[in-house]
């Protein structure tokens, strides 16, 4: 396996980077690429790491010499929110980053499974599908906004609140990635009840996350250790299903069946083709019915202005 990831030399890029150089399986190939000077030093810090992961470092204006071979190309270059900022703010600069990039991978890779961690993530997969689309390459199979990190999030903070053994915990995220968007599905996590209170307090905390860290890091960058992780967690299975292995399920913000919106977090089974088969989003509660109705505006504008973007 090859995996590419751009925008190696920033916070995400580095951990996700290093997760992947320690735990890729043996004889795989990891790609970094960045206009940042630094990246193929990157590489090599992490080539001295001892397993059998090969790293090869590329910097300047072209990633094409990155993305030769890739199966997976995972993108996080782009600009990052300060506190005051939302995720939308981040558009004027990472739409023309991202569309750049992805007329590169559409050229040089274009059977790769894409995953698209830059922001706003709502926009810019709308973005990277209208490029596919131009180029003729598009495979909607192939094509993954990473909403792992709101899954994580999620896992971590019922446990916490719950007194759980947050291994034990599995919840999906539908919708996006921002605000009101991101809707965890709280009334199917097995073995677990919340108050009324309770799942209006998670809800808003969950969506609110992201700007916990952006607050907390105080005008020094958002997520980065926590997103490498769930990156790290959404390739590796991006991987296990191109391998072959059986029943593995991410949620990810995909062009589905969704009768919502165009683009629409939901559970996907992963396989030799990327989706393998959209999963059902399942019974909703009443909250949550009324939650995920009341998103599908903002999610719908997000995603017009990144296909206008590219048009
Ligand atoms: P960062 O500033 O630390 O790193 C970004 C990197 O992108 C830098 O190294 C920069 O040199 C590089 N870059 C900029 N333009 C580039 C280009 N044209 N080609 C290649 N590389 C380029 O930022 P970060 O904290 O790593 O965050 C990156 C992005 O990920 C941001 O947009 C952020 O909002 C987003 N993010 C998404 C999620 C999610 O859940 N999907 C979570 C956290 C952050
Ligand atoms: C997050 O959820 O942490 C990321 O989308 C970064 C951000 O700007 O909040």
């Amino acid at each position: 396996m090859k995996v590419a990831v751009l925008g190696a030399a920033g916070g995400i890029g580095q951990a996700l980077a290093l997760l992947l150089k320690t735990q890729l399986p043996a004889g795989s190939e990891l790609s970094l690429y960045d206009i940042a000077p630094v990246t193929p030093g990157v590489a090599v810090d992490l080539s001295h790491i001892p397993t059998a992961v090969t790293v090869k470092g590329f910097a300047g204006e072209d990633p094409s010499p990155a993305l030769v071979g890739a199966d997976v190309v995972l993108i996080s270059a782009g600009v990052a929110r300060k506190p005051g900022m939302d995720r939308s703010d981040l558009f004027n600069i990472n739409a023309g980053i991202v569309r750049n990039l992805v007329e590169k991978v559409a050229v040089v890779c274009p059977s790769a499974l894409i995953g698209i961690i830059t922001n706003p993530v709502n926009t810019t997969v709308a973005i990277a599908a209208e490029v596919l689309k131009k180029a003729g390459v598009y495979d909607k199979n192939r094509l993954f906004g990473v909403t792992t990190l709101d899954v994580i999030r999620s896992e971590t903070f019922i446990a916490e609140l719950k007194g759980l053994n947050v291994a034990d915990v599995k919840v999906n995220v539908i919708g996006g990635h921002s605000g009101v968007t991101i809707l965890p599905l709280l009334s199917q996590v097995e073995g677990v009840s919340f108050t009324d209170e309770e799942v209006a307090a998670l809800t808003k905390r969950i969506q609110n996350a992201g700007t916990e860290v952006v607050e907390a890091k105080a005008g020094g960058g958002s997520a980065t250790l926590s997103m490498g992780q769930a990156a790290f967690r959404f390739c590796m299975s991006l991987i296990r299903g191109l391998q072959g292995e059986a029943n593995v399920v991410e949620c990810a913000y995909i062009a589905g069946d969704s009768e919502y919106a165009p683009l629409f977090a939901q559970p996907v089974l992963l396989g030799k083709q990327g989706i393998e088969k959209i999963l059902a989003v399942g019974e909703l509660s009443a909250f949550e019915v009324q939650a995920r109705d009341s998103m599908l505006d903002t999610l719908k504008a997000d995603i017009q202005l990144g296909v206008d973007f590219v048009k």
